[in-house]
């Protein structure tokens, strides 16, 4: 019996405004099929919300998307539930897990973590990774690595 690894995916985009990281998300939703793991990494300002609008834009979503630091957890319709969630001001993963997250992840809903990093235990290992910096020499330049497991 051989057990198979599955092939790590990886891709680096440069985006030169905001509306071209949406533009980003947008693209990327046509990925999820529902019950997919999105972990985004990067420091503040970085284009993780940003992102996430062009993402629920991409899936179709109709309601506003803001961002959840203060509440968390946000929830919209698509074909299938998203859950946006801001790891940003929970202490850890320990946080996370008190809060229910590890049962989303295991729905068949799509969910966003934003700081994923701060809670990096309890994602799964198929989730697809973002990691996001800025650009250092241009000032809306900012740089998107994706990293996903199980596709290319
Ligand atoms: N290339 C870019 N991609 C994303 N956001 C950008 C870009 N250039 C400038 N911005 C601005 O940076 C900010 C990103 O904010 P946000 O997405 O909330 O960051 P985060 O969620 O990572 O803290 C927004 O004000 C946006 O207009
Ligand atoms: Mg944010």
């Amino acid at each position: 019996m051989s057990i198979s690894q599955p092939a790590i995916g990886e891709a680096e985009i440069v985006t030169l405004s905001a509306e071209e990281t949406f533009n980003e998300g947008k693209n990327f939703a046509s990925r999820l099929n529902g019950g997919e793991v999105i972990a985004l990494v990067g420091e503040l300002g970085a284009g993780k919300t940003v992102f996430t609008k062009g993402l629920c834009k991409g899936l179709d979503v109709k309601n506003p998307v803001i961002s959840p630091t203060f509440t968390i957890a946000n929830e919209y319709d698509a074909d299938f539930k998203i859950y946006h969630f801001d790891a940003y001001r929970l202490s850890g993963s320990e946080d996370a897990a008190a809060i229910g997250i590890e049962d989303y992840m295991m729905g068949d809903g799509v969910c966003i973590i934003e700081w994923a990093d701060k809670v990096k235990e309890i994602i799964p290992e198929d989730a697809m990774w973002i990691y996001f910096r800025h650009d250092e020499d241009r000032e809306t330049g900012r740089i998107l690595r994706i990293v996903s497991a199980g596709d290319s």
